[in-house]
């Protein structure tokens, strides 16, 4: 995947693809060379190597997957049940049911709960090849309760071999104990939580619900720019069912815009001019029954298109990046190189994270590999094709 544009339409030519005896060296957590096996070894024997040989394997970049909600307690079984039996997400949020049903039972949770939750989850994330994940809050919707979400993710990624990369979604609903506007509610969060946020050194991201059952763009616009003013990232759940979010997320300039399902021809347009990072959530298309993303349209409009599974209770069960990648290519027409981008130094860039992404001299010794020998095999299967050996930071996770 190295020096592949940010921006655009990507043909599997463009792909740099090593083949036949090449080898990853690497040097603690980062990869120091890429190149010809005989001669990686050749000219570090004399260094105390470990050698991994292994034949008719494809080494892919560590996978990312930049939108996640892995931090929750409690299962919506029963709330996929009576979807797919005729009710829509925003009638069952409307009616007490949806987010505010995993708020309640993650409030009941205790932190140690929690953190084996992501834990749990995280290691079969890791097992499939995705090295770093990003982890919302989102379900606490209260300042004690954000902070025990965030605390868990804090200690989950102190403990566990993935990456963790903490955003803070109290901005995910209003919630329903709150004694004020929603106005209010956001005030109050950037207020009292944005500092505690600094002081504990628990998220540098925030993230907000752009969507008639959350908040409006208006309300969003005043509640992100309090959090750029104080330096922290943005990111914008946006254009899932109704648009708005994406315009307000390139405006304050935020470093992604996720879901975009509704996104139209002018969404479209505004996203691809800017640096902001268009996400395809799959996941959640396939755990509704929505329309996916328009992600051949954001490419080709000259847009960069990350792809992230939003694994989380409600709106995105199933949790398998590598599938919902593959089956998103399928649908929109991706290339290869367009979705393994996504889910690789796309998915880095949405993230701002400059250290992954792909394998090059100087990145984290991240590595997927896979049992085939033409990468064209891995998108094929369709994510059954799991991954025979994952190397995070350096070392053979079991
Ligand atoms: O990204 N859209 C809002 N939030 C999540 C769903 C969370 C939930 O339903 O619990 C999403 O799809
Ligand atoms: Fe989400």
């Amino acid at each position: 995947m190295a020096d592949m544009p940010l921006k655009g339409a990507l043909k599997d030519e463009q792909l740099a693809v090593l083949e036949g005896g090449f080898g990853v060296l690497c040097d603690g957590e980062t990869i120091k060379e890429v190149g010809l096996f005989a001669n990686l070894l050749d000219r570090n024997k004399s260094e105390n190597l470990e050698v991994i040989e292994l034949e008719g394997v494809v080494a892919l970049p560590g996978f990312i997957d930049s939108h996640t909600h892995i931090c929750f307690a409690g299962s919506r079984a029963r709330d996929y049940a009576m979807r797919n039996a005729g009710k829509t997400y925003l009638e069952m949020a409307e009616q007490g049911g949806g987010i505010w049903y995993t708020v309640t039972l993650t409030r009941l949770a205790s932190q140690s709960e929690l953190e084996t939750g992501i834990k749990t989850r995280a290691d079969r994330h890791l097992a499939e090849g995705v090295t770093t994940i990003e982890v919302k809050s989102g379900y606490g919707l209260s300042l004690s309760e954000e902070l025990k979400m965030l605390r868990a993710i804090k200690q989950s990624n102190a403990e566990h071999q993935a990456d963790f990369i903490p955003t803070c979604l109290a901005a995910h609903m209003l919630p329903k104990d709150f004694e004020g506007s929603k106005t209010e509610y956001l005030a109050m969060m950037a207020k009292e939580l944005f500092p505690k946020l600094k002081e504990e050194g628990l998220a540098n991201r925030i993230d907000i619900f752009v969507e008639s059952s959350a908040f409006s763009p208006e309300e969003g616009k005043v509640y992100l720019e309090e959090a750029k003013a104080l330096g922290f990232e943005l990111t914008v759940h946006a254009d899932q069912f109704t648009v708005g979010g994406s315009a307000l997320a390139v405006e304050v300039g935020a470093v992604s815009a996720d879901h975009l399902e509704a996104s139209t021809e002018e969404e479209i347009q505004i996203l691809a001019k800017s640096e902001t990072i268009a996400t395809a959530l799959p996941g959640a298309s396939l755990g509704l029954g929505c329309p996916f993303t328009p992600a051949r349209k954001l490419l080709d409009a000259g847009g960069s298109l990350a792809i992230a599974s939003d694994w989380n209770p409600g709106s995105a069960p199933m949790g398998d990046l590598l599938m919902q990648a593959a089956v998103l290519g399928t649908i929109q027409k991706l290339t290869n190189a367009e979705v393994l981008a996504g889910i690789t130094y796309r998915a880095a860039a949405a993230l701002s994270l400059k250290d992954r992404g792909t394998l090059q001299a100087g990145m984290l010794a991240d590595l997927a590999i896979f049992p085939c020998s033409d990468y064209k095999e891995i998108l094929y299967q369709q994510g059954k094709l799991k991954p025979s050996m994952v190397i995070k930071r350096g070392l053979k996770v079991n």
